[in-house]
Formats: structure tokens, sequence, C-alpha cells
């Protein structure tokens, strides 16, 4: 088959609205043939278009949230639920408030927790007891990380906190008042967590993300690319805009 590299199949869109539709479809299509799915779900710019055809497809009655249990892969740490910059001030923002999932299905790390080695140990405990992720949604940092697995991660990681890398403080900084109000560290899924998401839709949009794309889908799989690791899994959706797919289109097709 064209586009599949072992277990990944690459997508390539023409625009960022055509790459978050198709990312929606998907996400509902997976609750409509699971109605008691179990989401994960990631945060950042790249997946607030997925959110809003979600929410659409919702109000137009096209997928129907009651039965679905999420957990997100990240969290910063500390900050209050309150704080708008929080990923749970987020997640409620851009898709909870609009749609029907219940507030008791809804698992995000908590970025206040006293004990981080408990609330990690449950978190993935709550993933565990829960079945196991049907459909884990991610982004990528530009040097690579997935939720918050920076580079030079152990890829046998479990839940935990991390230390967010220059790189990421700075990309993230546009979403803050200033570059000194970006927490240093948070909570964040490990790659065994990720890894063992049944299916995994990785989007990615813009110029800024071509040479990270071409390195997790071409590279070396190293633990210096976190995202490389997803070539081993076996069920992968890589979805793109024509610009995050500037380097591959050519090997692909
Ligand atoms: C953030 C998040 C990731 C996200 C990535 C890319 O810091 N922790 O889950 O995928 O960085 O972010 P963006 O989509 O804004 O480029």
């Amino acid at each position: 088959m064209k586009n599949q590299i072992r277990g990944m199949r690459i997508i390539v869109t023409d625009t960022y609205k055509d790459m978050s539709k198709k990312a929606a479809t998907i996400v509902a299509s997976q609750v409509n043939l699971k109605p008691n799915s179990i989401l994960g779900l990631a945060t950042g710019g790249t997946p607030v278009g997925m959110y809003k055809e979600l929410v659409e497809m919702y109000n137009n009655d096209e997928v129907d949230f009651s039965e679905v249990k999420t957990f997100n892969l990240d969290e910063y740490y500390p900050i209050e639920r309150t704080n708008d910059q929080s990923y749970f001030y987020y997640m409620n923002d851009n898709l909870f408030k609009h749609v029907n999932v219940l507030e008791e299905n809804i698992n995000i790390p908590n970025g206040k927790a006293e004990d981080i080695e408990k609330e990690s140990y449950e978190y993935d405990k709550n993933i565990y007891n829960s079945g196991g992720i049907d459909l884990q949604v991610l982004g990528i940092g530009t040097n690579g990380h997935i939720g918050f697995n920076e580079p030079d991660i152990a890829f046998e990681s479990g839940t935990h906190k991390v230390k967010l890398d220059s790189e990421t403080i700075e990309a993230n900084a546009r979403f803050f008042e200033s570059i000194d109000d970006v927490p240093t560290e948070a909570i964040s899924m490990g790659m065994k967590t990720i890894m063992q998401s049944k299916k995994i839709v990785l989007l990615a949009n813009g110029e800024g993300k071509a040479k990270i794309i071409e390195k997790m889908l071409f590279g070396e799989i190293s633990p210096n690319v976190p995202a490389s690791i997803l070539q081993l899994h076996p069920h992968v959706i890589v979805i793109l805009d024509r610009e995050a797919a500037k380097y591959i289109e050519e090997k692909i097709n």
C-alpha cells in the first residue's frame, strides 16, 4: 500500500482545515464504532482545529460522547486548573464545555498534585483499569517530543514528572505573556503509556514541523527523537498538511 511505512499510514492534506477534518472524522468514527471508547487527548496549537470540527460534528448529531472516557497526555507543573494556560482550561475551552463528555469521565494529570509519584502511578493504573487507550491523539514538538517526553527520554517510562527543554519553553512562550511565565516542568504520560495505546493518530502542520516529521518517519529509532519510536507501533495514522510533509512527500508516493 502507498503511504505506508511499517505500521504507519501517512495522509497528506492540502490545508490545516483538511487535516483537522480528517482527524476529527477518525476520532468520531472510533466513538461511533465503540461508544465507550477510551480516548487519549492532546493539547497545543495543532489539535485546536480538530476539536472545532468535533464540536461541529457533535452539534450535527454525528457523534455522541456520553460514554467516552478521556485521558489527557500531559499538564504543566505546577499550575492551577483555573489558570488559562493550564491544559485543564484548554480542554474545557476547546472541547469539554461544548460536548457531552461526562465530567467524571475526564482525566487530566493534576498540575497541583502534592505527591507526583502517586499521581503518576494512579494515572497509569486508571488507564490500565479502563481497558487501555483505544485511540491516542498526538501532536509533535519541533524537537520530536510527544506529550512532554523530551529527547533522551527512557522509552520504558510511564507517567512521570518531566523537565521541559529550552526549545519547548521557547516554542510554548507564544501562549504566555512572557517566556518567564512558561512553567519549566510538567507531568506527562510516558512513552510506554503512549505506546500501549491501541491506535495512534499524530497530527502536524506547518513548515516548522517538516524536518522533525522526516526524522520521525525516516530517521533512526532513538530516544533522541522520542516520536521515532512510533515506527514500532502497529497502528499509527500520521495526518499532515502539505507544509509539514515537505520533505517526505516524494518518499511516500
Ligand atoms: C506541547 C505539548 C504537546 C504538543 C506539542 C506541540 O508542548 N505538550 O502535546 O503536541 O507541544 O505543540 P503545538 O501543537 O502547539 O505545535
